[in-house]
């Protein structure tokens, strides 16, 4: 029998205001480097590396407003001279199932190089002269949550790769592992071996009945 239960974990309850995510909003337009350059004598690392659902999901909570004029934000997301790659400031790679606009499957950063969260709410990418808001935010020690359900005696099947297997004491812990990695969608707690392994967007089928086995299912990006 499954049974969901609804988890919510903060790790890192950071700021006084109330809010997880440290993020600045700036309401004025300009170019990528230049509103990076704002971020920083605000006091930020830059600009906002949102690279998880649960920031996603915040981001755009709090960009309504702004978008609704039609522009969006640049994010500290881009495809780097030096390596051609498109990461996210802090070095780290857009996870797979990223909302992409409009080419849902290709991380088109060719010409564009600088990424944004669209009026309309999905990444893109720009150029640097395009006149935008941006996002500040840190770039290190970044607060953490993970927001999913929990299958009990269910475990996942068909795993093509996994992010990490890791001797943890208690499905807690194996949570908090989740939501460290903002690539990982589903954690596998065995009760048996107390192991946790973690899987990113697309890399398992469907689910399996194991009694030893303990799931949780993250909230992927919506
Ligand atoms: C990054 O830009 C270069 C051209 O400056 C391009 O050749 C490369 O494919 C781009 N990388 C990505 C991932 O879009």
């Amino acid at each position: 029998m499954q049974v969901a239960i609804f988890v919510l974990v903060l790790l890192v309850f950071k700021q006084g205001k109330g809010e997880l995510f440290d993020f600045h909003i700036i309401s004025s337009r300009q170019s990528s480097s230049d509103g990076e350059m704002l971020c920083q004598s605000l006091g930020y690392d830059g600009l906002a590396i949102i690279n998880a659902p649960e920031m996603f999901t915040y981001a755009i909570r709090i960009t309504v407003a702004l978008r609704a004029t039609g522009h969006g934000l640049y994010l500290g997301l881009r495809n780097k001279s030096d390596t051609n790659l498109v990461n996210w400031d802090d070095g780290t790679f857009p996870a797979q199932d990223l909302p992409w606009k409009p080419n849902p499957q290709s991380w088109d950063f060719t010409y564009n190089h600088y990424g944004i969260l669209s009026h309309t709410g999905y990444y893109r990418a720009l150029s640097n002269e395009e006149k935008k808001y941006a996002v500040c935010g840190n770039h290190e020690n970044l607060p953490t949550e993970a927001f999913g359900t929990t299958i009990l005696g269910q475990q996942p099947t068909g795993i093509s790769s996994s992010l990490s297997v890791t001797k943890v004491l208690s499905y807690l812990e194996c949570v908090l592992l989740c939501g460290q990695d903002h690539r990982c969608r589903v954690a596998e707690f065995k009760i048996d071996f107390l192991t946790c392994m973690t899987l990113g967007p697309g890399s398992y089928e469907s689910f399996s009945v194991n009694v030893q086995s303990k799931t949780f299912v993250r909230k992927g990006f919506t």
